[in-house]
């Protein structure tokens, strides 16, 4: 049976991951942000899980206005990373888990939720910024990821109850695995943020923090914010938060909050990092 151990809020943004690649994290501006994932790292590396769920939004890398799939599976055996603005990464190529992520494609789809299945897929800072947050700079990445992308690009994106109940259908799919596996599950994005228009460089330390706390201790409220709060509050891309209430809903109810980091600035956002372990 596949379990899924934990969850791991955490933001993507892109100047991150060039500060990692440049060698930067330890520059007076960068080393307090980098100082608060020491914790995350250590913990991650002492959870040691057979597969990591990584839900992200691809930012017009994989996906463009030709193609907006609202949820999006990959079910490749590798992902190669790739990026606008600063380019690819250089960072070790993905790798999958394709007899889980077909597990969970049948799964939801299903359970009625008809995802996108996608062989052949390139990840961007949505996805490589949190790896390399969560786990340095390996050789090769640490465990198997399973890529879920989500829309938050262009509207309209899937609401918080949407995604918090896709959350439930993939713990249950996970749950319904045949083999032993050992799964943590990433939400990514935000936090409050705005790169664009007259309020760019928005940012909202109290509702941010307030979505840090709800997560564990009133997750039904943020479940019902609708998406004019999250862009009122904390600036239009500060939509991508709806991706937390995916891994939110794949944990139970009985959960524990052991660790939390909040940082401003980071780039042009404020950068969040949430980890919960599942008790059921
Ligand atoms: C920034 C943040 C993002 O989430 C993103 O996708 C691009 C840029 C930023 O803060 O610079
Ligand atoms: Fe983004």
């Amino acid at each position: 049976m596949g379990r899924i151990v934990a969850g791991v809020g955490t933001s993507h943004v892109p100047a991150i991951g060039v500060a990692v690649d440049l060698g930067k994290t330890q520059e007076p501006y960068w080393k307090p942000l980098f100082d608060g994932y020491e914790p995350a790292r250590e913990w991650l590396s002492k959870v040691e899980p057979d597969v990591v769920i990584l839900v992200y939004n691809d930012h017009g890398t994989a996906f463009s206005l030709e193609v907006i799939p609202t949820f999006a599976i990959g079910v490749a055996r590798e992902f190669p990373p790739a990026d606008e603005g600063w380019g690819p990464r250089p960072v070790p190529i993905v790798k999958g888990h394709p007899e889980l992520a077909w597990h969970m494609a049948e799964s939801l789809i299903l359970d009625e939720f008809d995802i996108t299945i996608v062989n052949e897929m390139s990840v961007d800072h949505g996805l490589t910024v949190p790896l390399s947050i969560a786990c340095g700079e390996p050789k090769e990445w640490p465990f198997p990821v399973i890529p879920l992308a989500v829309n938050v690009v262009q509207y309209p994106p899937p609401t918080g109850r949407r995604c918090f109940d896709l959350g439930r259908s993939i713990r249950k799919a996970v749950d319904a695995y045949d083999e032993d596996l050992k799964v943590v599950i990433f939400g990514t994005g935000g936090m409050s943020h705005q790169l664009h228009g007259e309020r760019a460089g928005v940012i909202n330390k109290d509702f941010d923090q307030r979505f840090l706390n709800d997560l564990t201790q009133d997750p039904q409220r943020l479940v019902e914010l609708p998406h004019i709060e999250y862009v009122r509050e904390a600036g239009a891309e500060g939509i991508e938060m709806v991706m937390w209430l995916i891994m939110r809903g794949a944990l139970g109810d009985d959960i524990t909050e052991v660790y939390q980091n909040y940082h401003v600035p980071a780039s042009n956002t404020a950068a969040g990092l949430i980890i919960l372990e599942n008790n059921s």
